[in-house]
C-alpha cells in the first residue's frame, strides 16, 4: 500500500471512531498513526527474516508512541488504537479487520504456551482501556471486552465480556444470568487452604486413633473419635480459624 493510501485510510478510520478529531491534519498527532505506519515497515522486514532490524524499529516506535507492536503480529485493515499508552501486541497475535483497542490493552501470552502464544482477535472487536487478553484463543467477531477485564478463555462472537477473570455477560445483545459474577464475596484462598489442612489433620488423627484402638470395642473407638473431635474444635477456637475468621 502506498503512503498516500495509508494516510487516507487512517483518516477515515480515526474520523469514524474518534469524535474528538476536528481536522484531517490531526491524524498526524495520533500515536496509533505512527505506530501502525512503522509496524507495516517492521512487519515486511520480519517476513524477510531481518529480525533484528524489525525489532529495532518496533522498539524505537514503542518508546516514541507507547504502543509496542511485535513485528511478527498479523494485523488486518482498520485497526484503531485510541490514546495508545501502554498497548502491547504480542508476536503471534492475529488481529482481524476494524478492531479498536484503547490504552493499556495487552494482547499477550500466559507464559505457559509455546508457538502460537497470543490471542486471535476477530473482526469489529473492541477491547477497552486496561483490558488484558492472555493466551492463544480466539475472541469472536463483534465482541466487546470491558475496561479492566482479564480474559483467559475463548470469547464467542457477539459477546460482551467483563471482570477478572472475564465472563460473558451479554451475547447477541441479551444479558446472561450473572449468578457467578459476584466479585465482592470472593472466596478467601488462605482461609480455604487452612480449612482443608484442618480437615486433613482431623482425618489423620482419626486414622491414628483408630489404629491405636484396633481390636478394642466399638464404643471405645467411638469415645476416642469424640475426644479427637473435641480436640479439633478446641484448636479451631484457640487459633480463631473457625468460619470467616481469617
Ligand atoms: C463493556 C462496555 C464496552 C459496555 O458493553 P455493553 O455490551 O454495552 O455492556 P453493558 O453496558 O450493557 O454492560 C453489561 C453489564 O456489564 C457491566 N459492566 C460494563 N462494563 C464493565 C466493566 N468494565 N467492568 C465490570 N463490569 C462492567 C455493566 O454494569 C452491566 O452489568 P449489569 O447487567 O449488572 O447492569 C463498557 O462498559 C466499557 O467497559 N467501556 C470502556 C470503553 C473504554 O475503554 N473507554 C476508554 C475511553 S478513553
Amino acid at each position: 500500500m502506498k503512503l498516500v493510501d495509508f494516510v487516507k485510510e487512517e483518516i477515515a478510520v480515526i474520523r469514524e471512531r474518534d469524535p474528538a478529531i476536528k481536522s484531517n491534519a490531526e491524524v498526524l498527532l495520533y500515536p496509533c498513526f505512527h505506530a501502525i505506519l512503522w509496524y507495516k515497515v517492521a512487519h515486511k522486514l520480519y517476513n524477510r527474516e531481518h529480525f533484528f532490524l524489525a525489532r529495532w524499529i518496533s522498539q524505537r516506535t514503542a518508546r516514541r508512541t507507547g504502543i509496542e507492536i511485535h513485528p511478527g503480529a498479523v494485523i488486518g485493515k482498520g485497526l484503531f488504537i485510541d490514546h495508545g499508552t501502554g498497548v502491547v501486541i504480542g508476536e503471534t497475535c492475529i488481529i482481524g479487520e476494524n478492531v479498536t483497542l484503547y490504552q493499556g490493552v495487552t494482547l499477550g501470552g500466559t507464559g505457559k504456551e509455546q508457538g502460537k502464544r497470543h490471542p486471535t482477535i476477530g473482526n469489529n472487536v473492541m477491547i477497552s482501556a486496561g483490558a488484558k487478553v492472555l493466551g492463544s484463543f480466539k475472541v469472536g467477531d463483534n465482541s466487546k471486552i470491558g475496561a479492566g477485564s482479564v480474559v483467559v478463555k475463548p470469547v464467542p462472537p457477539n459477546s460482551t465480556v467483563v471482570g477478572v477473570p472475564g465472563q460473558v455477560v451479554k451475547r447477541n445483545n441479551v444479558r446472561l444470568p450473572q449468578s457467578d459474577l459476584d466479585q465482592i464475596h470472593i472466596p478467601n484462598p488462605v482461609s480455604n487452604d487452612i480449612n482443608l489442612l484442618k480437615q486433613e489433620n482431623d482425618e489423620l488423627r482419626w486414622i491414628l486413633r483408630t489404629l491405636l484402638n484396633e481390636g478394642s470395642e466399638p464404643e471405645e473407638q467411638e469415645r476416642a473419635r469424640r475426644s479427637l473431635m473435641q480436640e479439633s474444635r478446641m484448636n479451631n477456637w484457640e487459633y480463631g480459624t473457625d468460619g470467616d475468621g481469617i
